[in-house]
């Protein structure tokens, strides 16, 4: 009874304080205040500024040298260290990494991703990597998510800007990349194309539902864990949401695994020709005996909806902030049309639309301009550890067992120490060599792709896929951001933007 009316009076304490900061925002909450409140802890803070919860944070960080502490409520396991500083990140995410793990905090907040390789930790986490990659390997990963996006292309994207040319129509380029790449994702997964993308815009429901449950999966990361499982079992608000959203999405994955498996035993393991999907190579892996290692139906789910979580939405947030950069910054873009012309409209006179991996590896500035953009935009904004024995931090923070750690990607594209006093600035040299070559910089530096053993296993395939994309439209079409549209980022673990992002759009003269 004591535990109830403590959530309850927690729920609704933090519930008036919510009402008054969020209230005084404009007033007050611009310049970060560290207030450690009786009961209540840093909480009311937090959640009075969820609103612009990436800059707030950065700006608390910048004000604490890189790392600091958050005191939670008390009672509510939610005290954090949290770090921007890429030595501590270093030490985290590779020299000491045995001690840091997922851990069950965030296999519970995370808990849609199921077994799947983004929350498991120690051996399983190391098999599931290592089949994953092995998987990824056998199947020419890269060759055929080239041909199925330029397809795409071609067939759906290109014909779209084209009919918002046309018709002088407002597009929303964040909806229009989150339909393509959800179309990618399940051509490549699935080996189905739920067909999102088409002029009509029609409504998906599973494609729906999967952007609610990453909404869902934010929001846990915001309060206590009592209150979102007291939430979760009366199923209300967030929680309720949450829980129809994954049914809405699980049907729509199992539905395809029962329909694939069937094909199997049908065809006796012989794959169709035209079957390239991840799905059927997840299912038909075999051990000595020829005995199927994956015949569970949950754990190829899992697998399914981690690259989903992978490979969609992240491609989807790169894509927008970084069109949104080139839109708004006219200098980058003629730079990146000049480079553009000089490798292939001087040679092939625009005939080809569309380009393909070898050719876009010749687009250093385009390069340079990407990773800009994913330095200041990282689709992926936060990484979460939980420390397994006590530690120091190279910053000389004490790290006790089972203490959480956020891994503040979005302001470690913003610490000035790595980065240096221009670091706000949209700088695309900022990764060319005096030589005019790539310039390496160090993954504990630019952590958008993680860093370490748990690298991105999709860095390569996402950083052409972006580059074919941005190429293709850049090289065909003017982007014009509509005037006064607001641009900031929306409330996920990923970095969307809220309000989307809309555009008027021209073709290029030839
Ligand atoms: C711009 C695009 C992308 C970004 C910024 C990105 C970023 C990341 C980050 C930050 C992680 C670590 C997540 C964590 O451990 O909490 C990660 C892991 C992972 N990513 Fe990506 N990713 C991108 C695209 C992709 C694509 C296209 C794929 C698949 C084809 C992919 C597959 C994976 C996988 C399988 C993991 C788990 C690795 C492991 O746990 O060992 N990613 N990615």
């Amino acid at each position: 009874m004591a535990v109830l009316f403590l959530y309850v009076a927690t729920i609704i304490v933090s519930s008036f304080l919510f009402l008054y900061v969020h209230h005084h925002r404009r007033n007050s909450c611009r310049t970060p205040l560290l207030i450690d409140w009786p009961i209540l802890g840093m909480l009311p803070q937090l959640l009075g500024n969820l609103w612009q919860f990436h800059d707030y944070v950065t700006n608390l960080l910048r004000q604490k040298g890189g790392t600091g502490e958050f005191m939670g409520p008390w009672f509510t396991n939610m005290n954090y260290i949290f770090t921007c500083d890429p030595l501590n990140v270093h030490h985290i995410m590779s020299e000491n990494f045995d001690n840091y793990v997922k851990g069950s905090n965030f296999q519970e907040i995370f808990e849609p991703f199921g077994g799947g390789s983004v929350a498991a930790d120690s051996e399983t986490w190391k098999y599931r990597r290592a089949s994953m990659q092995s998987m990824m390997r056998k199947m020419s990963f890269e060759r055929m998510s080239e041909k199925s996006i330029q397809k795409k292309l071609q067939n759906c994207l290109l014909p779209i800007l084209d009919h918002a040319c046309s018709h002088e129509k407002v597009l929303d380029l964040q909806e229009v990349f989150s339909r393509l790449m959800f179309d990618e994702t399940s051509i490549m997964i699935l080996g189905y194309d739920p067909k999102s993308l088409s002029i009509e815009f029609p409504l998906i429901k599973a494609e729906k539902a999967f952007k609610e449950v990453m909404e869902s999966i934010f929001y846990r990361n915001t309060v206590p864990i009592s209150v979102w499982k007291f939430q979760k079992w009366l199923q209300i608000g967030n929680e309720k949401k949450l829980t129809e959203a994954c049914k809405v999405f699980d049907q729509f994955l199992y539905s395809h695994i029962s329909e694939k498996r069937q094909e199997l035993i049908i065809s006796k393991c012989n794959k169709s020709s035209d079957d390239d999907s991840l799905l059927s190579d997840i299912m038909m892996t075999t051990d000595q005996n020829g005995k199927m290692v994956f015949d569970d139906d949950k754990f190829v789910r899992d697998v399914a909806f981690n690259l989903y979580a992978g490979g969609r939405d992240t491609i989807t947030s790169g894509l927008t902030w970084f069109l949104w950069l080139v839109a708004t910054h006219p200098s980058v873009e003629a730079k990146i049309l000049e480079e553009i012309k000089e490798n292939f409209d001087a040679i092939d006179g625009k005939k080809r639309k569309v380009l393909g991996i070898e050719d876009v590896k010749k687009l250093i500035y385009l390069h340079g301009a990407l990773c800009e953009s994913l330095r200041l935009f990282p689709p992926i904004p936060i990484e979460r550890k939980q420390s397994l024995k006590s530690d120091t931090l190279p910053s000389g923070h004490r790290i006790s067992p089972n203490t959480s750690i956020i891994l503040f990607t979005y302001a470690m594209g913003r610490f000035e120490e790595a980065w240096e006093k221009d670091c706000l600035k949209f700088k695309p040299e900022r990764w060319i060599s005096e030589k005019g070559k790539i310039k390496h910089i160090s993954y504990y530096k630019f952590f958008s792709f993680n860093a370490g053993p748990r690298i991105c296993l999709g860095k390569d395939v996402a950083l052409f896929q972006m580059k074919i994309v941005a190429a293709a439209i850049l090289r065909n079409y003017h982007i014009q951001v509509v005037e006064n549209h607001p641009v900031t980022p929306a409330q996920s673990i990923l970095l969307l933007m809220k309000h989307g992002l809309k555009v008027n759009i021209a073709r290029r003269q030839v």
